[in-house]
C-alpha cells in the first residue's frame, strides 16, 4: 500500500513537472522526448535534379531538412537522379541541374557532416531494391498514384518508368530502414505505399522494415506570383511568377512589384478571399519566423504597395546569403562532386548490410 502511494505520488510529481516544462517552454517538443525519439530513428527524403530552386522547394521543403539534420541522428537526403529520367532529359542539362541542386542543397545549410547527401544512382541497391519491391506491388495499387495520374498524358501512355516511379521511390525508403520522411502533401500517397511495401514485406518474411511515418511540411503551399490560385512551379513559363533563390535583389523586388494582388489596399490573411496578399503574407511569416498574425499585426497601415516592398526585402535577407554561397560552389564542380562520392560512400555502408539482409530473407543465395 505503501509503495502504491508513492507510485501514485511519483507520477503526480512527473505530470507536475512536465506541465511546469511545458509553461516555461511552450507547448513544443519536449527536449528529452525528442533525444529518445530520434535515437534509432532514420531520416530520408529525396529531391529531383531540377536546378536552382524556388522559393516553394525552399520554404516547403528545403528549410525543414536543414532543422531535421539538429533533431535526428541519422539523416540522408538524396538528389534524385533516377526519378528525374522517368521525364525526358537533356544529358548536358541533367548533369549541370545535378550539380546546381548539390550546391543549393549545401548553401541553403545541408551539412554533409551531420547529413548524408548523395546522388541516387550512384548507389545501386536503390535499383535493385526497386526490382525486389516491384515484385510485392500489384499493377492497380500504382495506378491511381499521382505521378503517374499527373505525368502521363491523357491516354496513360508514360513509360514503364513513369509508372513504377513510386515503387523505386519505397526502396529509397526502406533500403536504409528509414522511420521518418519529411514530404509534401503531395508524396503522401507515395509514402503509403512504401508503408504498406514494409508491411507486406513484414507479413511475409517477419519484422524487419520499420513502417516509415510521414513528417509533413508546416508550411502551406507557397504559391504562383502572378496566379495567386496556382502553386509556385518551375514549369510555369513566366519567369516572374516565381523566386529562385539565386535571384538577385534586382529580381525578387521587380516579382513581388509585379505579383498579383487585388484592389483592397490593406494587409489581412484571408486565402480564400484574398489569395494574393495572403500569398505574401505566408512568404513573409516563413521566411521571417513570425506568425501569420504578427506579420498581419506590424503591417497594420501599410498599403499593398509598400507592404510587397517589405515582403521583397524580407525575402532579399533571407537570399542574399544563400546566392552568394551558390555562385561560389557553383565554381568549383569537383568539390560538388567530391561531396556527393563521399555521401554515396555513407549511404552504401548503410545500404549494404540492409540489401544484404533483403537478399538471404527472400531466398537468394
Ligand atoms: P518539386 O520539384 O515540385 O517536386 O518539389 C520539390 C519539393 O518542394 C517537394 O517536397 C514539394 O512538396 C516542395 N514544393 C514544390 N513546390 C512548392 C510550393 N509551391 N510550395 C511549397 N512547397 C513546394
Ligand atoms: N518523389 C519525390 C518528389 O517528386 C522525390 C523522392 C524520391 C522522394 N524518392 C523519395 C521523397 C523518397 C521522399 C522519399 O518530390
Amino acid at each position: 500500500m505503501a509503495l502504491h502511494m508513492y507510485n501514485v505520488r511519483r507520477i503526480r510529481g512527473v505530470i507536475q513537472n512536465l506541465k511546469a516544462v511545458k509553461r516555461t517552454f511552450g507547448t513544443g517538443p519536449d527536449p528529452e522526448k525528442q533525444v529518445k525519439q530520434s535515437a534509432g530513428s532514420r531520416v530520408f527524403s529525396g529531391i529531383q535534379p531540377t536546378g536552382i530552386p524556388h522559393l516553394g522547394n525552399y520554404l516547403g521543403a528545403i528549410k525543414s531538412w536543414v532543422t531535421l539534420q539538429e533533431q535526428y541522428s541519422c539523416v540522408l537526403y538524396s538528389i534524385v537522379d533516377l526519378h528525374s529520367i522517368t521525364l525526358p532529359q537533356d544529358p548536358a542539362a541533367l548533369r549541370q541541374n545535378i550539380l546546381d541542386m548539390t550546391a543549393s542543397l549545401l548553401a541553403c545549410g545541408i551539412d554533409p557532416e551531420r547529413s548524408i547527401l548523395f546522388q541516387q544512382s550512384q548507389v545501386s541497391e536503390h535499383t535493385e531494391l526497386g526490382w525486389i519491391l516491384g515484385c510485392f506491388t500489384s499493377m492497380p495499387r500504382l495506378r491511381h498514384l499521382p505521378q503517374w495520374k499527373m505525368k502521363s498524358g491523357k491516354k496513360n501512355e508514360g513509360s514503364v518508368g513513369l509508372f513504377t516511379y513510386p515503387v523505386l521511390q519505397s526502396a529509397d525508403i526502406l533500403l536504409y530502414k528509414s522511420t521518418h520522411v519529411p514530404v509534401g502533401e503531395d508524396q503522401v500517397q507515395h509514402l503509403e505505399l512504401a508503408q504498406d511495401t514494409a508491411r507486406i514485406f513484414n507479413y511475409k518474411y517477419g519484422d524487419f522494415f520499420p513502417v516509415p511515418k510521414p513528417l509533413l511540411s508546416e508550411t502551406r503551399k507557397i504559391k504562383s506570383l502572378r496566379d495567386p490560385t496556382a502553386k509556385m512551379s518551375k514549369s510555369d513559363p513566366q519567369k516572374i511568377a516565381s523566386v529562385n533563390i539565386t535571384d538577385t535583389p534586382d529580381d525578387i523586388i521587380l516579382k513581388f512589384r509585379k505579383a498579383m494582388t487585388d484592389f483592397t489596399s490593406e494587409v489581412t490573411f484571408d486565402p480564400d478571399g484574398r489569395p494574393g496578399v495572403s500569398n505574401m503574407v505566408a512568404i513573409h511569416a516563413a521566411v521571417s519566423g513570425m506568425t501569420v498574425d504578427e506579420v498581419v499585426h506590424q503591417s497594420e497601415g501599410l498599403d499593398t504597395a509598400q507592404y510587397k516592398q517589405v515582403v521583397a526585402d524580407a525575402v532579399i535577407q533571407t537570399f542574399s546569403p544563400i546566392r552568394e554561397e551558390v555562385e561560389r560552389l557553383r565554381a568549383d564542380p569537383g568539390y560538388l562532386k567530391e561531396v556527393l562520392s563521399q555521401g554515396a560512400e555513407k549511404a552504401r555502408e548503410l545500404a549494404i548490410p540492409v540489401y544484404r539482409d533483403v537478399q538471404r530473407l527472400i531466398g537468394f543465395c
